[in-house]
């Protein structure tokens, strides 16, 4: 199955549905991944945070697949923001990789005020083929336009919390204005959307479950998505979402559920390191 890919402000191109390893605990993300990749992913999103770099490393070395085939996301931790040539190094080695495809800066945490640090050191990084493409996670508008105003490059992407019940129009609106792809994370918003009348009514209807409604309208609406399942019959079912399309009512439909529902952190307040 050939999967649709967003080309990037940068000219790369990033495949628009992989695997989230988010909350995936070690001990078992290596055999997650490696079923992913041996049921046609190509795009794995990590992170230093979650722990679990090594596992993955071990799943893609495994897959006999060939560099250029997959595409790895990995991000820079809060307390390594002025840190950055290391912290992605340590990521590579764990990886075992040469180079990540994006490398993106986790959270602004803005009572630190250093992800123009990081992002100086990502240019740098970047010019140097360690990590072909830079972006961000969790930026807000305000976020965005301070570093676009004070560097060379316009991040490739900004990852963010998107999902029915917290939509992001606006944000997202700011991330077509400046040329950044939008990555949406936690799109099945931690399963809470999932019982969305809405969702479900169009699910019965289209024959589909409640989860590959989500993940289409998403892939519909232009968002990047890495649903984070450890199931193998949910991830084979994630990633099946290929044989039909949403009419314009339905997104509509979907669009009109609102909310501000959010599952995970605020960006404007999340300074943890
Ligand atoms: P599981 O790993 O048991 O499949 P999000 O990506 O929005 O953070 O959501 C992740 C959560 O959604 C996980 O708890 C995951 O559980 C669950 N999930 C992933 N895919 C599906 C699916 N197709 N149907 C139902 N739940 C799913």
């Amino acid at each position: 199955m050939s999967i649709p890919t967003i080309t990037l402000n940068d000219g790369h191109t990033i495949p628009q549905l992989g695997l989230g390893v988010f909350l995936m605990d070690p001990g078992i993300t290596q055999k997650h991944v490696a079923f992913a990749l041996a049921n046609g992913y190509r795009h794995i999103d990590t992170a230093a945070s979650y722990g679990n770099e090594q596992e993955v490393g071990r799943a893609i070395a495994e897959s006999g697949l060939q560099r250029d085939e997959l595409f790895v996301t990995t991000k820079l931790w809060n307390d390594r923001q002025t840190d950055a040539p290391a912290a992605l190094a340590e990521s590579l080695d764990k990886l075992g990789l040469d180079y990540v495809d994006l490398y993106l800066i986790h959270w602004p945490t803005p009572k630190f005020d250093t992800y123009l640090d990081a992002w100086h050191s990502m240019e740098g990084l970047r010019a140097d083929g360690l990590a072909r493409s830079i972006g961000v996670s969790n930026f807000h508008e305000k976020h965005l336009r301070r570093l676009i105003a004070e560097s060379d490059v316009v991040p490739a992407v900004n990852q963010i919390e998107v999902h029915p019940t917290l939509a992001q129009f606006d944000l997202i609106a700011v991330n077509d204005e400046l040329g950044i792809a939008t990555e949406a994370w936690s799109p099945l918003g931690r399963k809470a959307d999932l019982d969305n009348e809405v969702i479900v009514r169009i699910a019965e209807r289209q024959g589909k479950s409640p989860a590959q409604v989500i993940l289409r309208w998403h892939i519909q609406r232009g968002n990047i998505v890495f649903p984070k399942s450890q199931n193998p019959d949910r991830l084979k079912q994630n990633f099946d979402i290929f044989d039909f399309e949403l009419s314009d009512d339905d997104v509509l439909a979907i669009d009109g559920i609102g909310g501000e529902n959010r599952v995970g952190p605020d960006p404007e307040t999340f300074n943890r390191h």
